[in-house]
Order: C-alpha cells, then sequence, then structure tokens
C-alpha cells in the first residue's frame, strides 16, 4: 500500500498487475488525488511485486480475507480480475463496508447490481443494493456514451452493430497470443495462402477462435442458443441495462481483429423520428466523453491507432442513412483498457468516494 494519509479514503486496486490493472495505476497518477492510500492486489504468483503509483513504489499483496482488513465504509475496491475471481472475493470487501466496482462479468446481469458508464447513468451508481456497481464489457463501453447522447436527443428504436474487437480484450493472454503469432508469420515467407498462416501460427492460437495473426475472426466467446455467441448476447443485454430500454432490438457481430489494443465498431442506429446529420454530429460533439473526427476528405477519421491510449470514444464516418430517413450510421473507435474499463472504474470509484467527501 502506499503511505497512509491523514484523510481520504483507501482505494483497493484488486487485479493490479494485469493488462487493466496496469492502465488503471498511470490513469490515477494524472486523474484529481482523492485517495488518502492505494492498496495494489493480485493473486499469490504476484505478492511482494513492487508497481509505481502516484510516483511511489507500492508492494501487491495477495488476494486474502486480510487484504481488506481495516477498510470500510467509503473506501473502494475496485476489481479487475476474471469473473470467478471478483464474484468469489468481491463479498469479502463489501462484508468490511467498502462498495466495490467490478469491470468482470459477474455482477452485470444481476439486478441488485447497478452496471454503470458514468457518462450516461451515474446516478445509477448511488443506489447499491449488493454495495457493488458492475461496469460494462468494452463494446458496450465503447458506444455507450455516443448512443446516450443520441438517444437523449432522439429516441433510440433499433441499433445493428459490429465490432472489430482488439486482442488486448483478451488481457495479457491475448496481447501474448497475438505478438506470438505476428512473430511467427513474419519468420516464414508466406504465399499468401490461408493454410500458411495456418501452418506458421500452428495449433495454439491463444484465446482466439482460430489464427488472429494477418486475419479475422468472427467469434468471441462462447456459443450460444441459435448460433449467437455468448458475448454479442451480452452485449445487447448491458446496452439495453445502461439505456433503460429494456425491449430494445439489438444485433451484434463481435469479430476479432489483429490490433493490439482499441476497439471499433461500426453502427447503424434507428430513431424514433428522422435524422439530420450536421445535428447529429453537434450531438455527438457535446455528448461527455466523446470526441468527433469525422473529414474523410482530409482523411480524419476514428482508427484504433489513434484512439489507443486516449480517454475519449471516437465517433467519426457519420452519414444518414440512404434509404431510410430515421437511421444514422457511424464509426467508434476506443481504448478498451482505458476507456473500456479502467477509466469506466476509476470515474465510477471518484463517484462513490465523493458521496462520503
Ligand atoms: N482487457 C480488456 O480490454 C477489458 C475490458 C473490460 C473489462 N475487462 C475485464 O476486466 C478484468 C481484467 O481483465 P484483464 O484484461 O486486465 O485481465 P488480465 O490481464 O488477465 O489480468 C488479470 C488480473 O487478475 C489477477 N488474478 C487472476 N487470477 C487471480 C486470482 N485467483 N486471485 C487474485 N487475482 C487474480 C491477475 O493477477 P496475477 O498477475 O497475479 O495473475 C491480474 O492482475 C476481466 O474480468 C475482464 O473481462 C477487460
Amino acid at each position: 500500500m502506499t503511505p497512509a494519509r491523514s484523510s481520504g479514503p483507501v482505494l483497493a486496486v484488486v487485479g493490479a498487475t494485469g493488462a487493466v490493472g496496469s492502465v488503471l495505476l498511470q490513469l490515477l497518477s494524472v486523474r484529481a488525488d482523492v485517495w488518502g492510500g492505494i492498496r495494489l492486489i493480485a493473486s499469490p504468483r504476484s505478492a511482494g511485486r513492487l508497481l509505481a503509483v502516484r510516483g511511489e513504489e507500492a508492494e501487491v499483496l495477495a488476494l486474502t480475507e486480510d487484504a481488506f482488513d481495516g477498510m470500510g465504509r467509503g473506501d473502494v475496491a475496485v476489481f479487475l480480475t476474471p469473473a470467478d475471481v471478483s464474484a468469489r472475493w468481491a463479498p469479502a470487501a463489501t462484508a468490511r463496508g467498502a462498495a466495490v466496482v467490478d469491470q468482470s462479468a459477474a455482477f452485470r446481469e444481476d439486478p441488485r447490481v447497478p452496471l454503470v458508464v458514468p457518462e450516461v447513468n451515474a446516478e445509477d451508481a448511488r443506489e447499491r443494493p449488493r454495495g457493488i456497481v458492475a461496469g460494462p464489457d468494452c463494446v458496450t463501453a465503447a458506444m455507450a456514451a455516443a448512443l446516450g447522447a443520441l438517444h437523449a436527443e432522439y429516441g433510440l428504436r433499433d441499433l445493428t452493430v459490429s465490432s472489430y474487437q482488439a486482442a488486448s480484450a483478451s488481457g495479457r493472454a491475448g496481447t501474448e497470443a497475438l505478438r506470438r503469432q505476428m512473430s511467427l508469420v513474419a519468420g516464414t515467407s508466406l504465399g499468401g495462402m490461408t493454410g500458411d498462416v495456418r501452418r506458421a501460427v500452428g495449433e495454439d492460437t491463444g484465446p482466439f477462435a482460430g489464427p488472429l495473426a494477418l486475419n479475422v475472426v468472427p467469434w468471441c466467446g462462447d456459443l450460444a442458443a441459435g448460433g449467437w455467441s455468448t458475448h454479442e448476447l451480452a452485449i445487447r443485454a448491458q446496452t439495453r441495462r445502461i439505456l433503460r430500454l429494456p425491449a430494445l432490438p439489438v444485433a451484434v457481430t463481435c469479430v476479432q481483429v489483429p490490433v493490439l489494443t482499441g476497439h471499433s465498431l461500426s453502427l447503424r442506429a434507428r430513431f424514433d423520428g428522422a435524422v439530420d446529420a450536421g445535428r447529429a454530429r453537434e450531438v455527438l460533439q457535446a455528448a461527455p466523453g466523446v470526441v468527433v473526427v469525422d473529414d474523410p476528405a482530409a482523411g480524419e477519421f476514428p482508427t484504433p491507432v489513434d484512439a489507443a491510449g486516449t480517454d475519449p470514444a471516437w465517433a467519426g464516418r457519420l452519414r444518414a442513412s440512404l434509404d431510410d430517413p430515421c437511421s444514422l450510421e457511424f464509426f467508434v473507435c476506443a481504448d478498451n483498457l482505458l476507456h473500456g474499463s479502467a477509466l469506466n472504474a476509476v470515474q465510477t470509484a471518484e463517484l462513490i468516494a465523493a458521496e462520503f467527501a
């Protein structure tokens, strides 16, 4: 833990050594400092490691019952861990009175746990029957602020989304697998045939459903009814929850692409009435957490390479539908680790801390 100060709540970062955890520690150095102490927690494998946070070195603690000793009401534990770990250990923090902000899938469908994107439904974080607030998955997070602003203006009626998802959405394992595959294919003289990439990568495709180097894989998650993937269904359910549109028709196709960090989304949104693309652009420009980058003539549009390492979701390629005056087509990119998880977690933790300030 960083040296405790006389005042201010404690922030516990559980999963501090992971892909999202590392980004969150960097983020804490540039946010307004509301924390009296920061406690870093990970698996027993990482216990004793020293990590830099806010210009100081802090030792990583193993996740045990003792890890939350001394924490209580007003303190916050952010969980950036696999869902089974969050499900098992979040109650250990809430039992001591601390609030939990969980970025895994463990509690996203629990009606007693609010699902919060601070730019859209910050007020929902105040009501926490289980002491837990959940954050969305990184695809839902990428589009939530833009959709929330457009819905407030026009009334969202229907949504179709295709995601182009980066490897780091699968954490360190995803990043390492893509890097390994890229070096394997770079070391061969490929004839351009699909079989060459498969041969170079071999059987071990890491967390992806096929070789990802020089490829796209239209599959993320597990098989669900009707040929949908669990990830596609989760994005649909979360979008409905966050926008408070429980019957919103949502069709999602998730595609894994060979990008290290930064999700991209192609969206078609249909609204209650006619939409003017110029006015919609103004709505997005005014939306918190969104920047509009939309000048194709000048080669300006969102790309994951540019969005990576930045806080907001980047929106562009805004077009009125050619066939339907009520529909809008657009493209969004956002850093899945930062915008899609670490920033959401920090903003939510700060909202909770402010309740007790
Ligand atoms: N990556 C993304 O873009 C993204 C976006 C939104 C949400 N999320 C969610 O955020 C969570 C973290 O994702 P990530 O990508 O950062 O994963 P990651 O890189 O695999 O990191 C996982 C973290 O959890 C810790 N951990 C694993 N097993 C543990 C155990 N048994 N006890 C205590 N700590 C344990 C790891 O500690 P060790 O280092 O000690 O193993 C590490 O700090 C996941 O639930 C993920 O679904 C991720």
